[in-house]
């Protein structure tokens, strides 16, 4: 573990340098690895484990599509796709990737299977940190421990695939077996991590759930959606409204920013825009920060898990969703959006 210092700050990290994929093959040579749930971390996870030569089997009810999406990947129903409670049985380590609010349907069964010794694995510290919400307390006598890849299983596995890496915080919240470290890193690396960075558990779900209802997604749309409703109120056109909204953020600015920064970026923007920039970005910091803290604070008392745990354990969980994410698409924004994109050059069908 090497000891980095991000901005002044010291933090415990692992490269791949440091733990090669060749150690981690040899810490878990004589491991199963159960991954429990073919959603979008489980593919992710799972394929890339499966071409770093570790020892990995599927755990995922029969008869429904996500089955079949596992088979046409390659994993073999009886050698390494069981049902779920075949693939507890057989598995050393188990990495649980149902959806948060399966993991607390499917909880008495996973314990049934924690024999002393075996590992259980998260990617998110929500089922642990919350336990008085969700009832997931593991017996003492196995390892309990995360990676959480920071972004979607799809892009982990697109990413592997192109040879790079999403980063992963990684974190021990109980090691029965003085082997925990090893272990969890190991298998960090065996999912595609970029570097690791430690976190707690407690820490990694109140980051998650502030950041997705934040800056990476609640937030995001929100100032979106602001800014196109003043820019359609005073009469410019959806194509207009867009471009200078999403398009633009999307296509040509956060590249560079995700390249070198966003200093950067300003830097290679006209002398116009960055003194705009300058001028504007901390009247919308001081606008949006108590948001912030009323999230945050959300988040730690327990109000968004239990929000979250109530919704998604409704029978009709799906179609309210469903309804919920057509009203985002069928909006004006979203609608110029598909237009827009189907406009790109790449995705026009030009004559020759
Ligand atoms: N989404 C991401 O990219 C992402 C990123 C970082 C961390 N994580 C974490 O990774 C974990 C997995 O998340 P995910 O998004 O991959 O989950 P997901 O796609 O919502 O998981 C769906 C899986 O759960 C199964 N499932 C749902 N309800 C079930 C039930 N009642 N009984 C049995 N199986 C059931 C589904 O099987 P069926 O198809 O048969 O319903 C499917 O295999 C979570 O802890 C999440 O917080 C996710």
């Amino acid at each position: 573990m090497a000891k980095l210092n991000f901005g002044g700050t010291e933090e415990n990290v692992v490269t791949r340098e440091e733990f090669p994929l060749a150690k981690a093959q040899e810490v878990l040579k004589n491991e199963v690895v159960a991954v429990i749930g073919y959603g979008v971390q489980g593919p992710g996870q799972a394929l890339n484990q499966k071409d770093n030569g570790i020892n990995v089997i599927v755990g995922q009810r029969k008869g429904t599509k996500t089955w079949d999406k596992a088979v046409s990947d390659g994993f073999v129903p009886g050698e390494t796709l069981f049902e779920i409670e075949e693939a507890l049985e057989k598995g050393t380590v188990i990495c649980y990737l149902l959806s948060d609010a399966a993991q607390i349907a499917l909880w008495p069964t996973v314990k049934k299977h924690l024999t002393p010794g075996k590992a259980l694995y998260f990617s998110h510290g929500f089922g642990i940190t919350f336990n008085e919400q969700t009832g997931i307390i593991p017996p003492a006598d196995v390892d309990v421990f995360l990676v959480a890849p920071k972004g979607s299983g799809t892009s982990l596995r697109r990413m592997f695939l192109q040879g790079r890496g999403l980063n992963s915080s990684y974190a021990i919240f109980q090691d029965a077996t003085g082997n925990a470290f090893n272990r969890v890193i190991a298998l960090g690396i065996a999912v595609g991590s970029g570097y690791l960075f430690e976190t707690n558990f407690k820490k990694e779900v109140y980051s998650d759930l502030t950041g997705e209802r934040g800056t990476l997604m609640g937030c995001i749309q929100g100032i979106f959606a602001a800014q196109y409703e003043v820019l359609r109120k005073n009469g410019h056109s959806p194509s207009e409204s867009f471009n200078e909204t999403v398009e633009e953020l999307t296509q040509s600015l956060m590249p560079l920013v995700a390249e070198n920064g966003m200093d950067w970026m300003y830097a290679n923007c006209s002398t116009t825009a960055q003194r705009g920039a300058l001028d504007w970005w901390k009247r919308f910091r001081d606008a949006t920060k108590p948001v912030f803290e009323e999230l945050y604070k959300s988040v730690a008392t327990g109000v968004e898990s239990q929000k979250s745990i109530d919704s998604n354990s409704k029978p009709d969980y799906r179609e309210k969703l469903d309804a919920e994410l057509k009203e985002l698409r069928e909006s004006e924004m979203w609608q110029t959006g598909k237009t827009v994109r189907s406009l790109r050059p790449e995705n026009q069908v030009v004559e020759a």
